[in-house]
């Protein structure tokens, strides 16, 4: 790698508004990666861009440079093509679970790397070791072997994907310069491209519950990710989906599961449904077997087979009894009315408050915590009946978890009915 550059010059650059070179962004991401740059400069760099922006080609050749950081893997050789997914986060967004080994049961290979939860957005992997003897790491070989016999693997990146993402992610984090779009993009689409996929479907989040709270940044954000992924020859649509109300009836790990095996098993709350299929749909299309139709799938039973046949593969017990909190809290209905709104970053908060969520990474996760919803926008509710149920080891945490639900829920006069419910789950979709 050349030397003709030095960090100052590269931060100047942009603290100017300069367009950085393809030379500078190639210099300063290997640089910081072997450590040469330090984390004081990155910082500074990195406030910089989410400052003053960047244009497409630099997102593009920073996103390259990224992926050079590390290594490429590459799935060409299976027996069938490849399709992921990926969720910006959201607050009882479970549906990796059921999405990857119903995508599988239809005929794509799902190599999901997946992560876990930092905040109030739970992670998958979380959920998934709730599961008796489930292990999250896998060699490359292992995943390979995985997808060819079960078709489907969610499991944790190894470390030798995009480690300069690794790096800057942490930094990011405790900079204040997570929420840049150019930042963000080329993060999440660094590690798609290196991870190999054929086809990639972006769920990408709009609420009070996700990183991006209004529709116009999530779009910004969706364009920029579709535009990465199509100049690396991977097929990507991005769906805008709602995040202002959480995701079916349940916020935690290992209740997250249950939710998620009752939907493979044909039933489940109808949204988590609904966007199962719509990112089902798209991922198919993108890898060629639009002519599947997932729904079938869930049906006659063969996504349930594959999701048995996923967690076994990873060591899991797929009909072991789930871990259960030692201690509830039932909250009731004030009035009686029709439930007008629920906040999902009120019920994120809460689920995080009892332990579902991490506040730093090393922390460990309890897998029974979370909060349950017996009421969604639209329904029906009597004074005293149970809206919420608590789930924690710790009761200490109840409180926490209380004060962040209050405001978060809305209760109107029966005369309200027809005002409320109308969620528009799919928003929009980019492609
Ligand atoms: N997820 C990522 O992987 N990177 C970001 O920058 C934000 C969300």
């Amino acid at each position: 790698m050349t030397s003709q550059h030095d960090a100052v010059e590269v931060i100047t650059t942009k603290r100017d508004r300069g367009t950085l070179s393809d030379s500078q962004i190639d210099w300063v991401i290997d640089a910081y990666t072997r450590g040469a740059v330090a984390d004081e400069q990155m910082s500074a760099l990195a406030m910089a861009i989410l400052l003053n922006g960047m244009e497409r080609h630099e997102i593009a050749r920073w996103t390259a440079a990224m992926i050079a950081s590390g290594e490429r893997m590459d799935f060409s050789s299976l027996s069938r093509p490849t399709a992921d997914k990926h969720s910006t986060g959201g607050v009882g967004d479970k549906i990796t679970l059921p999405l990857a080994p119903l995508v599988a049961a239809c005929g794509v290979a799902v190599p999901q790397l997946s992560g876990r939860g930092l905040g109030h957005t739970g992670g998958t992997l979380d959920k998934l070791e709730s599961i008796p003897g489930w292990r999250a790491t896998l060699s490359n070989d292992e995943m390979f072997a995985q997808l060819e016999e079960v078709g489907a693997v969610i499991c944790a990146a190894g470390d030798g994907l995009a480690p300069a993402d690794k790096k800057l992610y942490a930094l990011r984090d405790v900079t204040a310069t997570v929420e840049a779009i150019p930042l963000i993009a080329s993060s999440i689409m660094s590690k798609k491209i290196a991870e190999g996929t054929g086809a990639l479907v972006l769920d990408v989040k709009v609420g009070s519950g996700a990183f991006m709270k209004d529709q116009a940044r999530a779009r910004e954000l969706a364009e920029t990710m579709v535009a990465l992924g199509k100049d690396a020859g991977v097929h990507t649509v991005a769906l805008l989906t709602d995040m202002g109300t959480p995701l079916g009836l349940t916020a935690g790990n290992a209740i997250e599961v249950a939710e998620s095996v009752e939907v493979l098993a044909g039933g489940g709350p109808g949204d988590v449904v609904e966007l199962t299929l719509a990112l089902a749909r798209e991922m198919l299309a993108g890898a060629g077997r639009g002519d599947v139709d997932p729904a079938d799938k869930l049906a006659d039973g063969s996504a349930m087979d594959v999701w048995k046949a996923m967690i076994r593969a990873q060591g899991g017990d797929p009909d072991a009894a789930l871990p259960v909190a030692r201690e509830s809290h039932v909250v009731t209905a004030p009035t009686s009315g029709v439930l007008a709104s629920l906040d999902a970053m009120a019920v994120g908060m809460a689920a995080w408050r009892l332990g579902a969520g991490r506040a730093r990474k090393e922390d460990p996760v309890q897998a029974g915590a979370g909060v349950v919803w017996h009421a969604r926008p639209g329904d029906e509710v009597r004074a005293g009946q149970p809206l919420f149920t608590l789930l924690t080891d710790e009761p200490e945490r109840f409180d926490r978890a209380l004060a962040s639900l209050e405001g978060g829920y809305e209760i109107a006069a029966d005369a309200a009915r027809g005002d409320v419910g109308g969620r528009t789950l799919l928003i929009d979709r980019v492609d």
